[in-house]
């Protein structure tokens, strides 16, 4: 091979080399140009998608139906403590709502059947069967729901509207829609 061919030849390799190098290049800026739209495009696709689950906290509803008053018989029910925090109590008297929390720091006390009565876990506090506290640090007994009747004749309770009896101050047991007669 003469030696301007053989300098051809190299100088035709580098040139293609070049060339391979700087389509590599334009590529690699492609890529790199999409990826950046993709993501940006991406990006706001989720956050308009965010804009139709916005953040709301689902509190359990305060006014629900529990019911008929024959679907309680005498005693403390505690079908209800779960979902809505309250306990169903049927007496010779009628039926209230006591809302389950101690009057104490606010902990949900546990029906103990065993000791007929209700004790919370947090720093002993106790309360006979209708929520009068007679142990422990509670300073009054647990509060009670608002309870009425609605025109099929079953209990509805309302935990916005709450019965209290503080000592010293006048007790609310007794006030139309803290019980209902039965
Ligand atoms: S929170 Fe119930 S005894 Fe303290």
């Amino acid at each position: 091979m003469s030696e301007d061919k053989l300098e051809t030849t190299t100088e035709d390799t580098v040139s293609e080399d070049l060339k391979a190098r700087k389509e590599k290049k334009l590529i690699w800026r492609r890529n790199f140009a999409w990826t950046c739209i993709w993501g940006f495009l991406g990006a706001n696709v989720l956050m308009s998608l965010r804009f139709f689950f916005p953040r709301i906290l689902f509190e359990p509803k305060t006014k629900f139906r529990i019911g008929y008053p024959s679907d309680f018989g005498f005693g403390v029910d505690t079908r209800f403590q779960a979902e809505h925090r309250i306990w169903v109590v049927r007496n010779t008297r009628g039926i209230f709502v006591i809302f389950a929390k101690c009057t104490h720091l606010g902990c949900t006390p546990d029906w103990v059947e065993s000791e007929n009565k209700f004790k919370c876990p947090c720093h002993g506090s106790g309360y006979d069967t209708e929520g009068i506290n007679f142990e422990g640090p509670a300073p009054r007994p647990m509060d009670r729901a608002r309870v009425e009747l609605d025109a099929e004749g079953q209990i509805v309770v309302d935990t916005s509207t709450l019965y209290q009896c503080p000592p010293g101050a006048p007790c609310r047991f007794g006030e139309d829609g803290s019980f209902i007669t039965v």
